[in-house]
This record gives structure tokens, C-alpha cells and sequence, in this order.
């Protein structure tokens, strides 16, 4: 499959997924890693929950090795404890589905060996109805600082590309607003502004701008097309890349997208968040923590895993 067409595919499978309202939507768990041992321990299922919305209706299929692996639906208690005694259901062909029927938390692990304490387990919410992750028309009161990722941060997730073009569908970029990137600091990660040409071709040597310090503040003082890439081996084509479109604010916007008082004069242009209280938001010190010693070994074992 032609990688445009695999781009146009994810795309039209973000937003018919974001824009559907009682449709039955289908998750792949772990997306193309599908459901192994995770090489990036348990925070591998966790950070790809975090980017799924669960309803009441929807299908959840676990993509496996029938005989290397399995999955039981179990009790919170043995979720916790990896005890795969007695599950509520074993399913030991691939791919096992089911079918999330009622609210609340489901929670599911690998049986075989020591799966389930490696990580192969999987903890999701289930609520009535999709809730459509574009905004609401909340009226803005001035520039927006938005954090990529929230509270994933920066980094290369389970579902690739899918996450980012997620994350940024239903946003609207003002000229004046501002990009958090929040990633591992030092010299395991960076986030690099690029053309439309490295971003699709994730050419790294011809940046136009590098960041290594976490976390970074990119202004958005222009419109047009914004591409920000990860610099570092091939993150960029494991998915580490975002596109974004910023207008200006006096651009009418689409009625579903945005508010009625969506022309916001771009005026308070000057450090919208190095001082703001954004600064120390709560997503971005709450990452670290959740993310933790996991988080680079998720990237290179990830990295490992494609390639
Ligand atoms: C993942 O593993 C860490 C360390 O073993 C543990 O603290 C955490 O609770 C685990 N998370 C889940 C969802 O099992
Ligand atoms: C399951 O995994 C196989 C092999 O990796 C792949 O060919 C197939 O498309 C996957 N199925 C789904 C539903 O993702
Ligand atoms: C595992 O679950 C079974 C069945 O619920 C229970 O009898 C057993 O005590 C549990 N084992 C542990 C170590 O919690
Ligand atoms: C599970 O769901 C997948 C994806 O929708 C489908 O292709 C497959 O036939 C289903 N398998 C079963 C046993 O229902
Ligand atoms: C489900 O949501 C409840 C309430 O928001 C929360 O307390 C709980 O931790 C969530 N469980 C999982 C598995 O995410
Ligand atoms: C980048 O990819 C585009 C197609 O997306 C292609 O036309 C162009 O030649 C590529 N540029 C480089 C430098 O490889
Ligand atoms: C960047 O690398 C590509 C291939 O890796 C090469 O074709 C291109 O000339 C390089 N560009 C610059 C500006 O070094
Ligand atoms: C990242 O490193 C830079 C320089 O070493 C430092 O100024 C910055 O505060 C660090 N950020 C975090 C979140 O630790
Ligand atoms: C726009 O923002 C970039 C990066 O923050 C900065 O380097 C550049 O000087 C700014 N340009 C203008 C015209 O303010
Ligand atoms: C930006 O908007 C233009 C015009 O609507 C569109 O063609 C382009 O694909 C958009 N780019 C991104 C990155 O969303």
C-alpha cells in the first residue's frame, strides 16, 4: 500500500472515527503492534488507551499469535495481581474480539508465562456514548497554549502517525497561540520545525529550526502549514511528526470547529507562555512521572520492533 494511501486512509479513519456519534467503532489494540509482550513494558497498553475513546457498542480486537499468546477479560483484582485464574473469558485465537456491552472498566491480561507481569495487559474505560473529542464552542478569551500530545507529551506512540493527526483534528491554530512540546530532556529526544517536504519525506538534515530542551515553546506567529518533526533516529517515521494549519484570526472558521468570537485580534503576541501559568501545568508535570523509565524504552524498543 502506497504510503499517500496509507496517510489518506489514517486520515479519513481519524476523522470518520472522531466524527461518529453512535456508529460502532472497532479499536485494534496496540494498532499495528497488535497484543504481545509489549517491548515498552506495561506503559505501551496504557499510552495507547489514552489516545482511544471507548463507548458502549464498540469492538475491541486483540491482534495475535494464536498459541504464543492470548487474552482474558479478568476482574480488576486480577488484572492488578496477574492472576489468570478463573477469568471472566479466555479467548486464545486470533483475533478475539469483544464487544464492550456495558459502561465502566474493562480490564484484560496475557495469560501465557509471564505475560501479564511484563506488561501484556490492558485497563480501559467504557462510557455510553462518543463523546466527540473536537472542542466544544467554548468561546476563547485570548491565545491558547496547547500542549502536544496533553498528557502523553512528545513522543512516538503505539498507533503512529494516527495519534498526532488525532491530537491536532478539531483544534484551531491562531496566530499567537503557542506549542507546548514536552519530551524526555537532555539528549534523548528533540522536536524540530521543518518544511512540508521533511515533514512528509521526515528528512532530518535540513531542519529549520532544533529544540532540545524540554519543554518547548513554539509560538505560532505565522498562518499556513506548521511542520514539526522529531529529529532523533527514526521517530519521524514511526509517527513522531505533526502537522498543523494555523489561521489567522480574523478568518471565519467553520461553525463546528470553532466559536462565533473565533476572530481573536492576535495582540498579546509577546511571551504568551514562558511567563503564563501554563508553565507549570498540570499535563505537562504530570507526564514525566507517568511516562517514567519506560518511556525510553519504549521508543527504542518500539523503533526496534518496526524495523
Ligand atoms: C506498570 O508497572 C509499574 C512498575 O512495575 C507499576 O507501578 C504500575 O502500576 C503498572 N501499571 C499498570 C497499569 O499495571
Ligand atoms: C493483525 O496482524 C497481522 C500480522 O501482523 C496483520 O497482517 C493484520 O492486518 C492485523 N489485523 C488487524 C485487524 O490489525
Ligand atoms: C487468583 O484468583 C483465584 C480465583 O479468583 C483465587 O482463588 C486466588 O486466590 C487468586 N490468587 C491470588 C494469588 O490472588
Ligand atoms: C473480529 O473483528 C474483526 C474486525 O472487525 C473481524 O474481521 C473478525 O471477523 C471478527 N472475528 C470474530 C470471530 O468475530
Ligand atoms: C475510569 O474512570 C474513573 C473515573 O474517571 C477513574 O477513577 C478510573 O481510574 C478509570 N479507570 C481506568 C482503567 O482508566
Ligand atoms: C519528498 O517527498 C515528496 C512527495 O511527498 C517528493 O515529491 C519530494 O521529491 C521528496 N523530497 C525529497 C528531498 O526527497
Ligand atoms: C539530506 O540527506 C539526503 C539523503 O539522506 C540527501 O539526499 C540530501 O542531499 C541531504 N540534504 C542536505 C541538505 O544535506
Ligand atoms: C531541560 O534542560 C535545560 C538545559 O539543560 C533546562 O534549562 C530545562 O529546565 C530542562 N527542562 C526540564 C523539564 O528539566
Ligand atoms: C516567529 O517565531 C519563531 C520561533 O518562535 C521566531 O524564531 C521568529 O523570530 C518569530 N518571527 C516573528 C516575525 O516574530
Ligand atoms: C491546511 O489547509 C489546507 C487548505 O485547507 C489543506 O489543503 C492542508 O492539507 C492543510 N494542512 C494540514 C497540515 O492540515
Amino acid at each position: 500500500m502506497g504510503r499517500e494511501l496509507t496517510i489518506a486512509i489514517l486520515a479519513i479513519a481519524v476523522v470518520g472515527l472522531l466524527h461518529s456519534t453512535a456508529a460502532q467503532k472497532t479499536h485494534v489494540v496496540g494498532e499495528l503492534l497488535g497484543w504481545l509482550v509489549p517491548p515498552g513494558g506495561n506503559y505501551t497498553y496504557e499510552t495507547w488507551a489514552a489516545t482511544q475513546h471507548f463507548a458502549v457498542g464498540d469492538l475491541l480486537v486483540f491482534n495475535f499469535t494464536d498459541g504464543d499468546q492470548d487474552v482474558a477479560r479478568v476482574t480488576r483484582e486480577a488484572f492488578n495481581k496477574c492472576n489468570s485464574t478463573d477469568p471472566i473469558k479466555l479467548l486464545t485465537t486470533s483475533p478475539a474480539n469483544f464487544t464492550l456491552d456495558t459502561t465502566g472498566e474493562y480490564y484484560f491480561i496475557g495469560t501465557k508465562d509471564k505475560h501479564c507481569q511484563l506488561g501484556q495487559k490492558l485497563a480501559i474505560n467504557v462510557t455510553a456514548e462518543h463523546v466527540s473529542p473536537a472542542p466544544s464552542p467554548a468561546p476563547r478569551s485570548g491565545p491558547v497554549t496547547y500542549v502536544v500530545g496533553d498528557k502523553l507529551g512528545w513522543l512516538v506512540l503505539p498507533g503512529g502517525e494516527y495519534a498526532y493527526e488525532a491530537w491536532a483534528y478539531g483544534k484551531t491554530f491562531i496566530v499567537g497561540d503557542t506549542l507546548v512540546f514536552n519530551f524526555v530532556n537532555g539528549t534523548q529526544d528533540d522536536v524540530a520545525t521543518v518544511t512540508k517536504s521533511a515533514y512528509e519525506n521526515c528528512t532530518t538534515n535540513s531542519t529549520i529550526a532544533v529544540y532540545k530542551n524540554s519543554p518547548v515553546s513554539i509560538l505560532l506567529n505565522t498562518t499556513g502549514e506548521h511542520f514539526f518533526i522529531s529529529t532523533y533516529d527514526r521517530r519521524c517515521l514511526l509517527g513522531q511528526k505533526l502537522a498543523i494549519n494555523v489561521t489567522s484570526g480574523s478568518t471565519v472558521q467553520p461553525p463546528s470547529s470553532h466559536s462565533p468570537s473565533g476572530s481573536i485580534a492576535p495582540s498579546s503576541h509577546s511571551t504568551p507562555y514562558a511567563s503564563g501559568p501554563g508553565a507549570a501545568s498540570p499535563p505537562f508535570s504530570s507526564a514525566p512521572s507517568r511516562i517514567g523509565g519506560g518511556y525510553t524504552f519504549l521508543l527504542i524498543a518500539v523503533a526496534a520492533f518496526f524495523y
